[in-house]
């Protein structure tokens, strides 16, 4: 069954891919101005494998073992750290290299896009930040980083983070078993809905879950639209959230009208909503500003990088740190030393409270390294390309390969172990490109601080009111990182005494 999905998404991607190369192609003549300097650079080695389906089987079935990247180690030991091979329909070049992953990710002169197949297009959108260039991803990733990064909205959003987590946690001590890949999803997303668009705890809110994960089904189907589809329905169900976002958003506009909100440059946004409406109405400025249509659809796109990413992390601590005892004690020890603090001071925490506990800081990093949830990005090039001696010829994809990164011993020691003290020696690895869970260069994630955020404060109420016991349960890598059981726990309450 898993298996013929699977072939239905390649069939996806590679027609995504073809479409891509067909037009790229047709419009490429026109492109000679894009000054196209003199490359020298080799086609990296490799093999294309079989005709048509190339080295896909062998990519797919490394996918399904518990050591994903042996696909990537085989080929790195035989052609280099870059090679060719033919995937998904495309050939591709596969980068094991922290150099070459950063020079693709920094992307000057906006030679490499985006590419992804038709039916996840279709899920973002058109406008989707994941698939624009140029400008516009420029633009608006720079409003919406500058937002989430402020310290202001830190600050706030702390609060919230901490009420969710509470709330959640105090539910769990009724409950026999609970599956933390799922009760992470429910309070993460109302974080997220609260950040984006101010939406509290209501009706309005279960409604808007219960059709983003209708929605959200649909980014991995076979690409076809046509009613009672995969497809079809999350469209379906992406018109629903559309017409609660637009109220939403129109009542917000009026009100920041009404009370002349707008003109005032300096008031403290408190959303993404706020964020795009008032770049929209700065009309001083000759920027273009953004249409209220496309400040609608964006905020639904918003929410797709980071509904998954945030709770799978926590789900994954959690998964480490029962299989790590010394390091859930050392955890344990450093998050209780702060609670005693301030249950003594009698102080609220701060969300640098939260930043400052640094073996906690160290256990998110490890998690992230040997979670790799998002294992690579996907690049096409709009020309041909060299980097460090390689070409790179254009329409060609390119992936950077994170998690091979992550785990290749040149970089780490024991690379498959979870060792969070490897991060007290040095933050070297973070120096010298090897640490890139959130990417790097030009879009680099911006929701990077308020996840690590997330997770510190999950972790923190977490270790200061529980003790648990998780059954054993297997990691599952392929199309996505996820337990395969949702990691069931069982939790039992541990008094304020230790
Ligand atoms: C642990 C959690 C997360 C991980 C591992 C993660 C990882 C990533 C990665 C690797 C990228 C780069 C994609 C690319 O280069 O094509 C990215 C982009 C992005 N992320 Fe995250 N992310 C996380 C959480 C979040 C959250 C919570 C948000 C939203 C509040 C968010 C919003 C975004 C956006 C908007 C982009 C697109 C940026 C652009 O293309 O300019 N992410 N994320
Ligand atoms: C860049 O994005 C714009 C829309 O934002 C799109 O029209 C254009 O085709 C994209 N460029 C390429 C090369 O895909
Ligand atoms: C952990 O990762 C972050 C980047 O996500 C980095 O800034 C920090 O220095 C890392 N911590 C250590 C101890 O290297």
């Amino acid at each position: 069954m898993e298996w013929f999905v699977v072939f239905w998404i390649l069939v996806g991607i590679s027609a995504g891919c073809w479409w891509y190369r067909k037009e790229k192609s047709s419009s490429s003549s026109s492109k000679n101005d894009m000054n196209m300097e003199q490359t020298s650079g080799v086609l990296p080695k490799g093999s294309f494998g079989w005709p048509l389906i190339g080295e896909t089987l062998d990519f797919i079935a490394a996918g399904y073992t518990s050591q994903p990247v042996s696909f990537m180690e085989k080929r790195r030991s035989l052609y280099g750290k870059v090679f060719k091979t033919h995937i998904l329909g495309t050939p591709i070049i596969v980068s094991t290299d922290p150099g070459v992953n950063k020079v693709v990710l920094q992307n000057h002169g906006n030679i490499f896009i985006p590419a992804y197949p038709k039916s996840i297009r279709e899920i973002f959108g058109e406008y989707s930040i994941l698939q624009t260039n140029g400008t516009l991803q420029k633009k608006v990733h720079a409003l919406i980083g500058g937002f989430l990064r402020s310290p202001q909205f830190k600050a706030r959003i702390t609060r919230d983070i901490e009420h969710y987590v509470k709330l959640a946690l105090a539910s769990w001590k009724d409950l026999p078993l609970l599956l933390i890949q799922e009760e992470t999803q429910k309070f993460t997303f109302k974080v997220l809905v609260k950040a984006l668009i101010s939406l509290d705890p209501s009706d309005d809110l279960d409604f808007l879950k219960r059709e983003f994960d209708e929605f959200i089904k649909g980014l991995i189907c076979l690409p076809i639209k046509l009613p009672g589809t995969r497809l079809y329905k999350s469209l379906k169900a992406k018109e629903r959230i559309l017409k609660l976002v637009k109220t939403i958003v129109e009542q917000r506009k009026l009100g920041m009208e009404r009370s002349g909100d707008h003109e005032n440059q300096n008031a403290i946004p408190n959303d993404a909503v706020d964020v795009l409406l008032r770049d929209g109405s700065g009309e001083q400025n000759d920027r273009q500003s953004l249409s209220l249509d496309f400040i609608i659809s964006h905020i639904i796109e918003l929410m797709i990088p980071g509904e998954e990413t945030v709770p799978m992390s926590m789900t994954l601590a959690v998964k480490f740190l029962s299989d790590c005892p010394v390091a859930l004690e050392q955890l344990t020890e450093e998050n209780m030393k702060l609670k005693r603090q301030k249950t003594d001071s009698g102080d609220d925490y701060c969300w640098t409270d939260y930043m400052s506990l640094q073996f906690t800081q160290n256990v998110i990093n490890e998690t992230l390294r040997v979670a790799n949830i998002i294992n690579a990005v996907w690049r096409k090039a709009l020309k041909d390309v060299e980097i460090k001696g390689i070409l790179i010829p254009k329409g060609w994809c390119v992936l950077t390969s994170f998690s091979s990164v992550h785990m290749d011993e040149e970089n780490y020691e024991n690379p498959y172990e979870f060792d969070p003290w490897r991060w007290e020696k040095t933050g070297a690895s973070v120096k010298n490109n090897c640490f890139t869970p959130f990417g790097g260069g030009q879009r680099l994630c911006p929701g990077l601080e308020l996840s690590r955020l997330e997770i510190s404060v999950f972790l923190h109420h977490l270790v200061t009111t529980y003790r648990w016991v998780a059954e054993k349960d297997d990691i599952i890598y392929f199309p996505t990182v996820k337990l395969k059981k949702k990691l069931p726990i069982r939790v039992t309450s541990i008094g304020n005494s230790s």
